[in-house]
């Protein structure tokens, strides 16, 4: 698929940032789009901005992954797209509390792997498909202030490379998005070292938008709102130590602010 036009398209945590403008232009660029979130008043108001379907619920467990899978391929007659793109990034390390592991570990993590289960079978035997994960800069690099975020976006992004290296010869295209700083409201709520390494050269999410329009077109792995991130990507990769350095300069910064 080089085009939205005419798919049937589903985004999950579509009811606010990210998400909400990616089903905005999905819409605007002639799919048939189901609008997804937790938050369900969110989901309607966004389907009803862009002449969507609203299909509130969880994306993340089993029975709920289960439900809009099943529910969004009556309504669109097959999923062309599906966008695992609700996340969560709570603050912490270590000492952050289990259920917030396990949170991180449901919606960023599960979710895709969960889609993926019921999409792929039907995917492969129709000979195409694709996937879009909302990973973030922070599966590429790190994301200091808060490890559950970090960890469960490293997770994300392996596992959308391992779905990438097992299917693409078989007609399924997987992308990860890998956002640095993104003005939403889960960008407002990541705390001082959230707004001290992002505010600054965060984008819009309609410019994140843009970004995927023209990666599925050319369907590359990686789409970069942020090119400087391939930049980084590349020093962490070449000289690991050099670039923990780097990071452990910036997280002093961040305690000097707080
Ligand atoms: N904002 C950023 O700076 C940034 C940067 C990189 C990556 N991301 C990623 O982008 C994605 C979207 O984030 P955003 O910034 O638009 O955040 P947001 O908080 O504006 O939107 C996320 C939406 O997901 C919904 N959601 C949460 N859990 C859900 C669940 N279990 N089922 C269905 N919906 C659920 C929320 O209700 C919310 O409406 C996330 O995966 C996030 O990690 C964000």
């Amino acid at each position: 698929m080089n085009s939205v036009a005419g798919a049937g398209v589903v985004v999950t945590g579509a009811g606010s940032g990210i998400g909400a403008a990616l089903a905005r232009r999905f819409a605007a660029e002639g799919a048939r789009v189901v609008v997804n979130d937790v938050n369900a008043a969110a989901a309607e108001q966004v389907a009803a901005s862009c002449g969507a379907e609203a299909m509130p619920g969880d994306a993340a467990s089993e029975d709920g992954v289960a439900t809009l899978i099943g529910g969004a391929a009556d309504l669109l007659d097959g999923i062309d797209l599906f966008c695992a793109n609700a996340g969560i990034g709570p603050e912490g390390g270590p000492e952050a509390a289990e259920e917030i592991w396990d949170a991180c570990w449901q919606i960023n993590v599960m979710a895709h792997v969960r889609a993926a289960r019921l999409l792929v079978p039907g995917w492969l035997a129709a000979g195409r498909g694709h996937l879009i994960c909302t990973v973030s800069a922070a599966g590429l690099l790190t994301m200091l202030g808060s490890a559950p975020y970090s960890v469960t976006k490293h997770a994300a992004l392996g596992f959308a490379e391992w779905l990438a290296a097992s299917y693409a010869h078989r007609g399924i295209t997987v992308q990860a998005l890998c956002p640095m700083g993104v003005r939403t409201p889960l960008l407002a709520a990541a705390g001082p070292a959230g707004q001290a390494l992002l505010a600054g050269s965060a984008v819009t999410p309609e410019a994140v938008a843009d970004s995927v329009i023209e990666a599925i077109a050319d369907r590359r792995f990686l789409i970069l709102p942020h090119p400087e991130v391939a930049v980084m990507y590349a020093h962490r990769a070449g000289d690991p130590d050099r670039w923990l350095r780097g990071m452990g300069r910036l997280q002093q910064q961040v305690e000097k602010l707080s």
